[in-house]
């Protein structure tokens, strides 16, 4: 069921995403007082082209809680910067016992001519604006975990869908848990060729909000600009920021993500999150959604490397 490689969601069966989910709540269920050995003996390479803070460190507890053995490649650090090429890097990883790597790249496909022809599972912790497949399996996790059901809930997903690989990941997860999306944005971030079939789409944040059972915030990925799209992060925070008149129209249980890093400002007001820290912490899943990002990425690890 489960490939060597995991790059995308788009091949990933309903069955595969609910067994990664069921080995999810079997480590977090146990994870106080076991210890788990399936990664035993096994080197497991971690190499991020981009900077990142959940992703990076919550593979590599994965690793550890597993029983396997990091081996922590930092490319700032490493022989790419005297000349050496991504496929002999991979080679290197390969002599050192690895067993997979798992990476991070502003280049989508950076290894997929290479992957069919070594031993070595790839597994993206976010290539681009391609995918970022185990954010979307750890936040469908983490919505399980609330008891939430995803059969015919209605998510709202708003923010710089363009550039979003989250949101890419999502197109298929949510749909395969039988949610409906609602895609909201400004134009130049929403272009009709990117929305899925069967996921609706929108200009006005006011008109989605109070449908939304799951509001999802993405951030405004201002490393990935090129030319300014936006007239500045206010325009965009005026129109489709959270802000405290914006929260009144959700329902009162409505939900909401974010996959990180936020800009508070900008997707949120400081004032907005204050508010839900203050008066709803229970509805707002930010922490709960890096916490499970171990467990999801424990089980991803688990069926890729020991159970496949
Ligand atoms: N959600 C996410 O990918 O966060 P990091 O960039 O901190 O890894």
């Amino acid at each position: 069921m489960f490939l060597k490689d995991l790059f995308s969601l788009a091949h990933f069966s309903v069955a595969a995403m609910q067994e990664v989910m069921e080995r999810a709540r079997y480590f977090k269920d146990r994870d106080r007082n076991q210890t788990f050995k399936s990664l035993q003996g096994k080197n497991v390479a971690i190499s991020f082209w981009e900077p990142s803070t959940r992703t990076r460190l919550s593979f590599a507890l994965a690793v550890q809680k597993l029983g396997g053995t990091v081996i922590d490649y930092q490319p700032e650090m490493g022989s790419e910067k005297k000349g050496e090429s991504i496929e002999d890097t991979v080679k290197t990883m390969l002599s050192l016992g690895a067993a997979a790597l798992i990476f991070r790249s502003s280049i989508p496909g950076l290894f997929y001519e290479i992957a069919p022809h070594v031993e070595l599972s790839f597994i993206s912790g976010g290539e681009g604006c391609y995918q970022h497949p185990t954010q979307a399996l750890l936040d469908i996790f983490t919505l399980q975990q609330r008891g939430v059901t995803l059969q015919g809930a209605n998510v709202v997903m708003v923010g710089d869908i363009l550039h979003s690989r989250v949101a890419r990941s999502h197109f298929y997860a949510l749909p395969a848990f039988g949610a409906s999306l609602t895609l909201v944005a400004p134009p130049v971030f929403l272009p009709d060729a990117l929305v899925p079939p069967g996921a609706s789409a929108g200009f006005s944040l006011e008109e989605a909000l109070p449908a939304a059972d799951i509001l999802y915030l993405l951030r405004v990925q201002k490393e990935r600009q090129g030319v300014n799209l936006l007239p500045s992060l206010n325009a965009y925070a005026s129109l489709y920021g959270l802000d405290q008149k914006r929260l009144a129209l959700l329902k009162k249980d409505a939900l909401l993500l974010h996959p990180g890093p936020m800009n508070v400002g900008t997707e949120i007001s400081y004032e907005a999150l204050k508010y839900l820290e203050r008066h709803n912490p229970e509805r707002v899943l930010f922490q709960e959604q890096v916490a499970n990002g171990v467990y999801t990425r424990m089980a991803v690890l688990d069926l890729l490397l020991a159970g496949r």
